[in-house]
């Protein structure tokens, strides 16, 4: 799938590079066109030589005085995909800052096509809150992080900041450069919904947002094109058209105008069941007394989408607490294609939290039950099924 394809390698001064050299061989191996650029640090690493000599092309090491006249723009646009192996938390920190100071940087910059990032690092810098937010913001951005994983690092210690494995880094870019929902157009709901109670005060829920995000930069990473109808408040991921709502009425509205249009509708939002029925002009006081709240049902979202014909392809959201019976129950009566299950009072499936264990149930309950994985992983995965099922017959309707 590599075969004829142009990889820019890009390596930053880990300990790590010495990896990136069997990674480049493996990409030679499959065929593609390699060409590598390096930071002055990476070199106190693994020679320019070594990478030369593997990929066949001379290494770019320098902005200014090198053989091209703009080796940055040079490079990337002559790039299908980039991938930054090792990420040191340098490099990642430049990026996320849109620095371009020397030759990776400047490159990354300068670039459109997808990038993959494989961060590695020792734990304490992996973990600390300054690389987190770099990371999360690259995300948002629309690159894609692989790894790291945990394992034995330089030095002896045991933890998070393992480089993933050459092979991980190059099934990340055949993924992406497959495109593997090229074409595909989708609707994504995130968010909990706020339904007023007054001018101040709403009923809402827990939920974050995350994954209806995660799921829509994952998507429009694969090639769809993606609508983001969303309650959550966070910017909108990189490609992805983002319309802000902020009731049920709202949301059930946006998704009753684009249903028609899309081939995939993933509702991950989590919609109110009920809404007050009267919402008060001003602020309810104190002096005023106990205030009587009646709350009246809000439009079933999923249900009307599993009513139109034809129809996208459906997956639901079930956020259930102790057990997912309900959610299975849920799976056959509402009619999605598929519903994605999870037990928010399970430990790492918590509202807001930035992993999940999730069961896929289809229509006719059958269960397949997920490990904890990072919301990003479950949107990769959810999005490899989504591929699988438009690929086949339309078995829906
Ligand atoms: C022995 C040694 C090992 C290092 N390993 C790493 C590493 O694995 N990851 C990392 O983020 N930084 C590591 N560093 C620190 C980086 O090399 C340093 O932050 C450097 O400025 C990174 O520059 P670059 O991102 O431009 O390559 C290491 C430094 C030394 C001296």
């Amino acid at each position: 799938m590599l075969n004829g394809r142009r990889i820019l390698v890009g390596v930053s001064g880990g300990v790590a590079a010495y990896k990136t050299a069997y990674l480049v061989r493996r990409l030679v191996e499959q065929g593609a066109d390699v060409r590598v650029m390096m930071t002055r640090s990476a070199q106190y690493f693994v020679g320019a030589q070594s990478f030369a000599a593997i990929s066949g092309h001379q290494v770019a090491t320098e902005l200014f005085g090198a053989a091209g006249v703009s080796p940055h723009t040079e490079l990337a646009r002559w790039a299908e995909a980039v991938v930054i192996a090792p990420a040191t938390a340098n490099t990642l920190a430049r990026a996320t800052h849109g620095m371009s100071d020397e030759l990776v940087s400047a490159t990354l910059l300068a670039t459109t096509v997808p990038v993959v990032f494989a961060p590695a690092m020792h734990t304490e810098m992996w973990d600390n809150p300054a690389t987190q937010r770099n990371v999360a913001v690259l995300e948002r951005d629309g690159h894609t992080i692989v790894g790291p994983v945990s394992g034995a690092l330089a030095g002896g210690d045991i933890g998070p900041g393992r480089m993933a494995e050459p092979e991980e880094i190059l099934q990340t870019l055949e993924r992406l450069l497959a495109g593997r929902l090229r074409g595909v157009r989708m609707l994504v709901t995130a968010g909990g919904t706020r339904e007023p109670i007054d001018p101040v005060r709403f009923i809402g829920n827990r939920s974050s947002g995350k994954m209806g995000y995660a799921i829509a930069t994952e998507a429009a990473a694969s090639g769809a094109t993606v609508t983001l109808v969303s309650s959550a408040r966070l910017p909108a991921p990189s490609g992805v058209t983002l319309i802000e709502v902020e009731t049920a009425e709202e949301m059930a509205a946006s998704v009753a105008e684009l249903a028609a249009a899309v081939d995939v509708a993933v509702m991950a939002a989590a919609v109110a069941d009920f809404r007050p029925v009267a919402v008060t002009a001003t602020k309810l006081r104190r002096t005023d007394g106990i205030p009587e709240i009646r709350l009246e049902p809000t439009p079933d979202i999923l249900a009307g989408l599993a009513a139109l014909e034809p129809r996208p392809y459906l997956v639901g959201f079930a956020a259930e607490t102790g057990s997912i019976d309900k959610a299975i129950e849920k799976a056959i009566s509402k009619g999605a294609d598929v519903t994605v299950a999870n037990d928010v009072a399970a430990e790492g499936s918590e509202f807001g939290s930035d992993t999940d264990q999730v069961a896929l149930i289809d229509s006719q309950g059958k269960v397949d039950r997920w490990p904890l994985l990072t919301k990003r992983e479950v949107a990769r995965r959810l999005c490899d099924h989504l591929a699988e099922q438009l690929r086949q017959p339309a078995t829906k309707g």
